[in-house]
């Protein structure tokens, strides 16, 4: 039983990688293997059909596959950009459908993101949601939301909060 846990920016102050952070250790404290998946892997071209044609589906793609695929669970923690999901993240997923075999299929899927507004980034989750169940993963239906996020809310996010969440397809 493996959780792998991927966050939609790679930038060095992330909230949404502090909060990935957050969520692993909870995890692994409550006896959960965890995987924290580095946003710096989601890093691909942004997807066009020549380039697919002329050099394939990027290695960072096919890594990220293999990840998914080794998964027991997926959480995504996403950023929120003008209410929707960032460009890192909709690429690498976009990618990912493209190779021989989709790894989202059946593949139990969680919703998390961070964002310093008062929505913690739940516009961008709803949008999310939309796009996991196209790959044909299972959404479950509780998201985690960090609004007004910081050093300190993600440091004081509830535990048990966490630990249910993290229960959904167990
Ligand atoms: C944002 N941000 C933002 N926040 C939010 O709550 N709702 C939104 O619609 C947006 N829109 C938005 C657009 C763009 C282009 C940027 C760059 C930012 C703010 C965003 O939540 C904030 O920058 C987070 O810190 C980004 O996440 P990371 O990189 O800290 O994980």
């Amino acid at each position: 039983m493996s959780v792998l846990i991927i966050a939609g920016s790679s930038r060095s102050e992330s909230v949404n990688r502090k909060l990935q952070q957050r969520i692993c250790e909870v995890a692994e404290a409550d006896g959960r293997a965890c995987y924290a998946y580095q946003a710096a892997e989601l890093d691909a071209p942004i997807y066009n059909g020549d380039d697919e044609q002329e050099n394939g589906v990027p290695s960072n793609i096919q890594k990220l596959a293999s990840a998914i695929n080794d998964a027991t669970k997926v959480v995504i923690v996403t950023p929120e950009y003008n209410s929707s999901i960032p460009p890192l993240l909709k690429n690498a997923i976009d990618w990912t459908t493209r190779l021989e075999q989709n790894p989202w299929v059946g593949k139990t899927v969680l919703l998390a993101g961070a964002s310093p507004g008062r929505l913690g980034a739940m516009r961008a989750m709803t949008h999310l949601m939309v796009v996991m169940g196209a790959v044909q993963s299972w959404v479950a239906p509780m998201f985690l939301s960090c609004p007004q996020a910081s050093d300190d809310t993600i440091a004081k996010f509830d535990s048990e909060q966490i630990k249910n969440f993290l229960k959904q397809g167990d």
